[in-house]
């Protein structure tokens, strides 16, 4: 890969042909591979023609179409996140809420300093680090997923059944601090539960039979291992959803009585996420067909549940999960495999 390859892509997007070239050449003097657009429909075209540019600088008037649209148009369609940045005139505050309120996500006003406009850059690449963080730890996610027992849509039901609990949990227990949009986050992260199975040896992932004692031990420290990978991304980037994904991969299999691995932590001393991990995986895990067992019809499912209620399990979750049957069977039935 050549230098010019490795900067990074910007695409200014202006009618006045002066104005991109003031904007390339102090961009092109920070390093930057600079593309330019002289409206709407040009800068699309460019967009789709190079996945490679992910931060667009425009303009709000321009003929044919014009900034709001090009907005608009990026956000229906973006397949991957483009950080857009608008250049607009000072007096003019209607416009800029407007495009912020279309999706752009900062503006630059005219005449735009050089110096300004190296640290809104700043924190556009910043933002698109993060997201390209998340996606590589999503399919992380996914590759632990082809290498475990569990196959088809798994990762898909736990998730749909983490947020219907978790949604539920918010609602009926406020007293318990889970807000709506943390239980959409529980949700995002699930899949992330078994991610230290990639470190698990095939031969005990893929075991038939049961596993001999010293296996098992080992099986078990697919918890630690997934939880140490995921702190050590939290530590450096602090988000919230990492540390939720932290808590369930480190703690899905503790038990509510404190039978559980791999800490033998109880009742609520066991993170909240992790609660509602457990019971939507071994609900899952119970529905599926696995190399070592056939899959139980729901109303077994359910009743293995309603067995460990205080057991295995939080009281309040597995209520929770009573309230959302129907809507968990219609997830179960959606996504067979
Ligand atoms: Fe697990
Ligand atoms: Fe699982």
């Amino acid at each position: 890969m050549d230098v010019q390859q490795k900067k990074t892509k910007v695409l200014v997007t202006d009618e006045d042909m002066a104005q991109r070239l003031i904007l390339r050449t102090n961009l092109e003097s920070d390093g930057y591979d600079v593309h330019e657009a002289e409206n709407g429909f040009d800068a699309l075209e460019k967009l789709s023609d190079d996945p490679g540019i992910r931060l667009l600088l425009t303009d709000l008037a321009m003929p044919e179409m014009d900034g709001y649209d090009l907005i608009r148009s990026v956000r229906e369609n973006e397949l991957r996140y483009t950080y857009i940045i608008v250049l607009t005139s000072i007096e003019d505050r209607n416009s800029l809420l407007k495009a912020l309120s279309l999706g752009a996500d900062d503006y630059l006003t005219k005449p735009v300093f050089p110096d300004e406009l190296k640290l809104r850059l700043r924190g556009g690449t910043r933002l698109l680090k993060l997201e390209s963080q998340e996606a590589l730890i999503f399919s992380m996610a996914k590759l632990s997923e082809y290498r475990s027992e569990e196959t088809g849509f798994h990762l898909e039901r736990v998730s749909h059944y983490t947020r219907l609990i978790a949604r539920d949990i918010s609602k009926h227990h406020p007293e318990l601090g889970l807000s709506l949009s943390m239980a959409d986050e529980i949700a995002r992260v699930s899949p992330l539960h078994d991610l230290g199975k990639v470190a698990i040896p095939d031969k005990i992932l893929h075991k038939p039979g049961k596993l001999t004692q010293e296996e098992w031990e080992v099986m078990k420290t697919h918890t630690t291992i997934g939880g140490k990978m995921i702190k050590e991304i939290y530590d450096k980037s602090g988000s919230l959803y990492l540390w939720l994904a932290y808590e369930i991969a480190m703690h899905h299999h503790e038990r509510w009585n404190g039978r559980g691995y791999p800490f033998g932590l109880q009742g609520k001393n066991i993170p909240i996420s992790a609660r509602i991990m457990a019971l939507a995986d071994v609900y899952d895990a119970v529905c599926s067909k696995r190399c070592y067992k056939d899959s139980f019809p729901h109303e077994e499912a359910k009743a293995l549940l309603l067995g460990e209620r205080g057991e295995h399990f939080d009281p309040n979750i597995v209520d929770a999960f009573l309230r959302q049957e129907d809507a968990c069977l219609a997830v179960k039935e959606r996504f067979q495999k």
